[in-house]
């Protein structure tokens, strides 16, 4: 006997729904186990407790999975876990290795089975993009790439060159043999310049615009996106940025554009750098972020810009914790 697991989200607490999500899952389950239904023994499953509408075990019965003993049972409501899921176990007569199976939402749950997925975030300085990829890529338990650090590190390599940021000529012929790369030690991005960890470095002040200044290079972009989209085609990853739903991925399977007003975006900033110890003034911070904003959004190549596809969030008056709820939310939607 072989025990088969599998789990699948709904969109919404409601009896066809549930009974849509069950009948693909036990599909799916068959179709890529080569199972007959008289291999079945028993199905068990379970859903949290938000699911009411439906027993899982009934929606299978309607599938025509009748000739094995069915159960549905609730499972505690646990802070954090998975909203709408429905979690399922098959026991099976066959010798077989199985082949579990995990869709919609769920495939968060086991991303070891299921294949690579990436989600984009993008917008400005200070729209809580960065917490929030990092908060996402932590519950989901996939990597978070940080496109911007990538940039800061070019630009710290520019400005210790005695290059203007602005000097085209020269930036490509520095371009020709610099390398760039990330790496990660428990779960933080390392940021490598010619092998030199610049993680700290890249976070002064001074290098936020030079950063700016030197993305709007086709040079510098090119480079930079061929190494991001290499990283996301290998594993399921968060990427934020400003040209990630655009330009990087336009593909990925989900998309996120984050704003917020100008105030509160400095303040963020203003309150990040405090934190870490460096002496800024407020209304300098603000005026900078508007000019960035500017430059990233008028250059010719690749500018910020929401795709037409990204869902739009407005974080001016919401918590950090809100945003990636909402985030989640509709990850969970869609899938
Ligand atoms: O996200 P950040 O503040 O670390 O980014 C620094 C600069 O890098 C930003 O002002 C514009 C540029 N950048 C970009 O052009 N494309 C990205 N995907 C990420 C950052």
């Amino acid at each position: 006997m072989v025990v088969i697991r599998g789990a699948t989200t709904v969109a919404r607490d409601d009896k066809e729904e549930i009974r849509k999500a069950v009948a693909e899952l036990l599909e799916q389950i068959m179709n890529r186990n080569s199972l007959n239904r008289d291999q079945i023994l028993s199905i068990v499953f379970s859903s949290t407790s938000d699911i009411h509408s439906y027993y899982p075990a009934k929606a299978a019965r309607e599938a025509g999975y009748a000739g094995c003993s069915l159960f549905s049972a609730m499972e505690p409501e646990i802070d954090g876990g998975l909203a709408l899921c429905i979690r399922v176990m098959l026991f099976v007569e066959k010798n077989m290795t199985p082949y579990h199976v995990y869709l919609r939402g769920a495939k968060v749950l086991r991303k070891d089975l299921t294949s690579v997925y990436n989600i984009a975030i993008d917008g400005p300085a200070g729209s809580g993009k960065s917490t929030v990829a990092k908060r996402i890529a932590k519950d989901y338990h996939i990597l978070y790439l940080d496109t911007g650090a990538m940039y800061r590190a070019c630009a710290v390599k520019v400005l210790e060159a005695g290059v203007s940021p602005d000097d085209e000529g020269e930036i490509i012929n520095l371009m020709r043999d610099v390398s760039i790369d990330v790496e990660y030690e428990n779960g933080r991005q390392k940021t490598l310049l010619d092998g030199r960890d610049v993680s700290e470095e890249i976070r002064l002040p001074q290098i936020s615009m030079a950063a700016s200044t030197v993305s709007k290079h086709p040079s510098v972009r090119s480079h930079l996106v061929e190494k991001q989209r290499e990283i996301a085609s290998k594993m399921s990853c968060v990427l934020d940025g400003r040209d990630i739903g655009t330009v990087v991925l336009p593909d990925a399977d989900f998309k996120f554009f984050l704003t917020a007003s100008p105030e509160v975006r400095a303040r963020r900033r203003y309150n990040e750098l405090v934190a870490y110890g460096h002496a800024v003034d407020f209304e300098e911070l603000k005026e900078e972020i508007v000019r960035r904003d500017a430059q990233d959004s008028t250059r010719a190549f690749a500018p910020l810009r929401r795709a037409d596809d990204a869902i739009c969030v407005d974080t001016s008056d919401m918590t950090i914790d809100e945003v990636v709820a909402f985030v989640k939310s509709k990850i969970q939607e869609k899938v």
